[in-house]
Formats: C-alpha cells, structure tokens, sequence
C-alpha cells in the first residue's frame, strides 16, 4: 500500500520482526542503499536494465512524444489526460503564474548576490502563507496548492535574476507552455520552438526519480502530516547539495576549468588522482546508462549545432569518454544538462532552480501519494555511542 513508513510489516508480530532485525544487524553499507522505504506507484527506476518509468510509461516515450504539462498530469492522477482534462491543466497552471505581490515585494529586500537555491527556497515558504488553502489537508485543496507551486516556481526563479541585475521582473504570460514561459520571463522576449521543445523535454525528464534525497525529505515531512509546503521546502533544501541537484551547476564549472575538448582526458585523471570525484558521473541506483543522460546527450549536441556552440558538448563527450575509461562511471541526468542549459543562456548559477522548477511535479505527486495512505516515517539508528555513562558534576570534571 503507498505511504507506509520504513518496514511494509502490517501486523504487530511482523512489525516487531522487522524491529529486531533493524536493531540488531549493522546498517551496511550506509546512506539506506537499496532499502524499500515506501510503496509507490509513482516512479519506477530499474538501475540493472537502465530504465525509468512514470507510472509505467517509459521516459524516453515521455521526452519523445509527451509535455511537461501533460507529464505533471501523469504524475498526480497516474494516467495520461483526455484533450479536455489536459486543458483544463493547462489553463489552470498558466492562471496561477503570478506571485503574491506580498512575496515578491519581499524578494526585492532579499540581498542581491544572495544563493538562488536560498531564495527560492525562502520564497516558496514565503507562499504558504499567502495561500487560502494552506491549512486544508483535503487532497482537492492539496491538488490546488500542487498547481500553485508547479506554476509560480518559474516565476519566482525569473524575478529573483531580474530582481538581482536590478531589473523589474517580467510578467508571466498565461498564452505560453510552463517551458515557453520561463524562458519568456528569464530573458524578456520569446524563444524559437526548436529551444522551447528542448526546454520541455529537460523538465519532463527532470519531473520525478523515484525516492532521490529531495523527494524521500518531501515525504517524510509530508509523513509527520505537515502541511504540503513544508515537504516542498524540505525537499528544495535536499535538493541544493551537490551530491543531489546541485550537481548540474557544478558540472559546467568543471567544464569551464577544462576549457577545451583536448584538455578532458587529462584533467579528469588529475581529478581521480588527486581523490576528487567528478560531479554528474556515477548513481546510487543505476548500474548502466541514466535513461535520462541517454536524451540529454543529444538534446544537449541538438542545442549546441542549433546555435553553433558545440564547444561545451565536445568537452563533455571527452569528459565522458575519459571517466567511463578510468573509473567505469556513467554519467547521470546532471551531466549533460549543464552544457545544454548553458547553450539555451541560462545563467549556471539558475540550473539547480531550473531542476527544481520541474521537480516540484514529482515532489507534489509523491506528497499526495503519502498523504492519501500515511503511516509516519521514523526508522532506527544503528547506535554505536557509549552506554552506562556516570554522570560527573561539572565541579569534577
Ligand atoms: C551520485 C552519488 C552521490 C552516488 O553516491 P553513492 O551511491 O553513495 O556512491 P559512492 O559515492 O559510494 O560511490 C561508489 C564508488 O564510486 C566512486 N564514485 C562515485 N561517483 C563518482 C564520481 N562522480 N567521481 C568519481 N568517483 C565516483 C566513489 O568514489 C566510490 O569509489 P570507492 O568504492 O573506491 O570508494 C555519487 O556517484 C556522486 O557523488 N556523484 C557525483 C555527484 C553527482 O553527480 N550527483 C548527482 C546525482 S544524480
């Protein structure tokens, strides 16, 4: 059944087995690797074949044929969307674009060269308290606090680089598609087709994973039955550590440092022998290639040929080339997202808020997941601490 806590044992007995198996076996090896925390029908990622799904659609189908839009449907009602229902989703998100002027009034006291990830997380947490349904745990309130979220995050990114360079942010526009908006709002005027599909494609293939750190935050905060923006802004805060999304930024500066194609190999095995990692390579879950760095590679050399600026793909072929030779790596979803986002002219430090923009369909789908069938998620730690400590009064120490 979705949502249940750590453990799927039902009866007491069950419970207590699992109890004093947790209690008493060494959590090897850490960080939960391959511990079935919840049941959810969400998200599918099968790491031995390479494969992702939502809700059993495979995501190279999704990127290939599908939209953002249609994709966020998918994810909160698990199945695909007649014309009308598509619509009305659509009309529905583009109506609910423009902030509180309360937020973004406060945005503009937010200091200029303040972290992006910092800002959009203050001002989702902002939201929560300019929105009437707030405290309505109902799933149709929930499902409308969902649409507000996944609609104003673009605006919300858009106005906190206008608002940095000293520019009045830009309106959103209710005509466009989530992706034609964003970029509409980030650089003022819109962008051709062929960069407004790419754009989509990225936040399809970015939308949901499955239990990555951000989304098993949103759920165990979703778990203690807080309200649905507090699991958002846990989820954003897991989101911002390099490990997690805040790889992507990471990455095209590392493309920056090397600079050229012919410079890759040699700069990733200083990188491996100086006993760095190098960021958008390797996974918890994959074995073989991430489905989703498979159509960001050629989304990211499509992007590049269109605006002949091949340079950044050639560096990451190289770079690919070099760590699969060195270390076996794969690359991830980060990777060729950074070169591709670049080509596209967003700013690197916007690409961990750009994943987030997409993300917060998937956080918001697996919050309503957990609170349609809740059990709170508190596991157990593996104590290793000192017992039976005497206590010595401070004057005898
Ligand atoms: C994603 C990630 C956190 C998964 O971590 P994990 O499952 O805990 O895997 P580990 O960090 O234990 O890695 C296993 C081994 O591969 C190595 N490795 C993993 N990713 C690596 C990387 N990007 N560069 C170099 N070595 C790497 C580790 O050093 C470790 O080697 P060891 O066994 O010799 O110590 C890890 O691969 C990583 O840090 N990648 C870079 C950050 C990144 O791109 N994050 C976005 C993920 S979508």
């Amino acid at each position: 059944m979705p949502g249940q806590g750590i453990g799927s044992a039902s009866t007491i007995a069950q419970r207590s087995e699992a109890y004093n198996v947790m209690t008493t076996t060494t959590p090897k090896p850490g960080g939960l690797e391959d511990v079935v925390a919840v049941t959810s029908a969400i998200c599918d990622v099968d790491g031995k074949q390479g494969r992702l799904l939502y809700y059993g659609f495979d995501i190279s189908d999704l990127a290939a044929r599908s939209t953002f839009e249609e994709t966020v449907y998918l994810l909160w009602y698990g199945r695909l969307p007649t014309r009308d229902e598509l619509d009305a989703l659509r009309a529905d998100l583009a109506a609910n674009r423009t902030l509180p002027p309360e937020v973004l009034r406060m945005m503009g006291e937010f200091p200029r060269e303040a972290v992006p990830m910092e800002v959009l997380r203050t001002a989702v947490s902002l939201l929560s308290m300019y929105d009437e349904d707030d405290a309505d745990n109902a799933r149709e309130a929930n499902v409308r606090k969902a649409v507000r979220l996944v609609s104003r995050m673009p605006t919300i990114v858009a106005a906190l680089h206008a608002l940095r360079e000293g520019r009045e942010p830009v309106a959103p526009r209710e005509d466009l598609s989530l992706a034609a908006n964003l970029l509409y709002m980030l650089f003022g005027q819109e962008q051709d087709e062929t960069i407004v599909r790419a754009m989509d494609v990225a936040l399809i293939l970015h939308a949901d994973h499955e239990l990555n750190a951000s989304t098993f935050a949103a759920r165990v905060t979703a778990a203690t039955l807080a309200d649905m923006y507090s699991a958002v802004v846990a989820a954003i805060c897991a989101l911002k550590g390099p490990l997690h999304g805040g790889a992507n930024e990471q990455v095209f500066r590392m493309l920056q440092a090397i600079g050229s194609p012919d410079r890759a190999a040699a700069y990733t095995r200083e990188q491996f022998a100086a006993g760095k990692k190098i960021m958008g390579f390797g996974h918890r879950v994959y074995r073989t290639d991430d489905p989703r760095a498979t159509v960001l590679r050629e989304l990211s050399r499509q992007v590049g040929e269109d605006h002949g600026d091949t340079m950044w793909y050639d560096i990451s072929r190289q770079v690919e080339t070099a760590v699969k030779q060195e270390k076996g790596l794969y690359a991830n979803v980060d990777f060729y997202s950074a070169s591709a986002y670049h080509v596209i002219g967003i700013p690197t430090d916007l690409f961990t808020p750009v994943f987030a923009i997409s993300r917060m369909s998937g956080w918001t789908a697996h919050v309503l997941e957990q609170y349609a069938n809740n059990r709170l998620i508190r596991p157990r730690a593996d104590y290793t601490g000192p017992r039976d400590q005497r206590y010595v009064p401070i004057s005898e120490r």
